[in-house]
């Protein structure tokens, strides 16, 4: 599989996830479906994501080696590639990229006939995002003051999510834990975990050899979240 061997480009489309979902027999692992501006950008928990044209929006298939660590290597694949940019990227679980506790970007991963479209969003040269994002959305220009070619971010990340990829597949996961651990922005931290019904409170402890977050609450109790939405509450160190 070679990532990034077939790019196909459009100026504007409702989602690039959506269309890699309706076209998937005509594409090949490895290909990548990129759009200058996404006019119903998905996000995660049927968010929708703000995805003007001074962002990066794509998706790329690969095939399901792994469904449930994916999100781990391609969250730390874009930590590598904003490294080699010079920015201090963290990941929130379970996959949020954060630069100075704001988002940066976002992963999307759907599984569709045993193979993965990972959309990824990368907010590079947005200048203002609007309410309610505001507070919690950050771009590589806000935090840099520099405006970054979106071909040389893109060629970074494909880069990154080979190599990162290549030790799932070649099953090195405890590197890729590692990893993760050190890359994390909530383990060791109190955070809030909301879930469809509930929301879990507690001290973010690891993740599991399936990525889901184990979580400390006050009971002393240690209870294990699947999918969720993860906020930071609190630094405890
Ligand atoms: C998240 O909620 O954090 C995930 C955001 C994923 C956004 C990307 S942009 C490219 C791809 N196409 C979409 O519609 N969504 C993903």
């Amino acid at each position: 599989m070679v990532i990034g061997n077939k790019v196909i480009h459009f100026k504007r489309i409702e989602s690039t996830n959506e269309y890699a979902k309706h076209n998937l027999n005509n594409l090949t692992d490895g290909d990548v479906v990129i759009a200058d501006e996404q006019t119903k950008g998905k996000g995660r928990l049927g968010k929708d994501w703000y995805s003007p044209k001074s962002g990066l929006w794509f998706s790329l298939v690969l095939r399901s080696s792994d469904s449930q660590l994916a999100p781990l290597a391609i969250g730390l694949a874009l930590c590598d590639a904003l490294e080699g940019l010079g920015f201090k990227a963290r990941i929130k679980w379970p996959n949020d990229i954060v630069i100075n506790s704001k988002k940066v970007a976002g992963i999307l991963i759907e599984v569709e006939n045993h193979r993965l479209i990972v959309g990824i969003g990368m907010n590079t040269n947005i200048l203002k995002f609007p309410e309610p994002l505001a507070n919690e959305a950050t771009s590589l220009y806000l935090e840099s003051g520099n405006k970054f070619g979106k071909t040389q971010v893109l060629a970074r990340i494909l880069q990154a999510i080979n190599q990162r990829y290549n030790l799932l597949v070649t099953n090195q996961i405890q590197e890729l834990f590692n990893d993760w651990r050190r890359h994390s922005a909530i383990l060791g931290q109190l955070v809030l975990v909301t879930l469809p019904r509930k929301k879990i409170e507690g001290s973010a402890l690891d993740i599991d050899i399936q990525g889901a977050l184990l979580i400390r609450t006050e009971d002393g109790s240690v209870q294990r979240v699947v999918a969720g939405d993860c906020q930071l509450i609190r630094v405890l160190y």
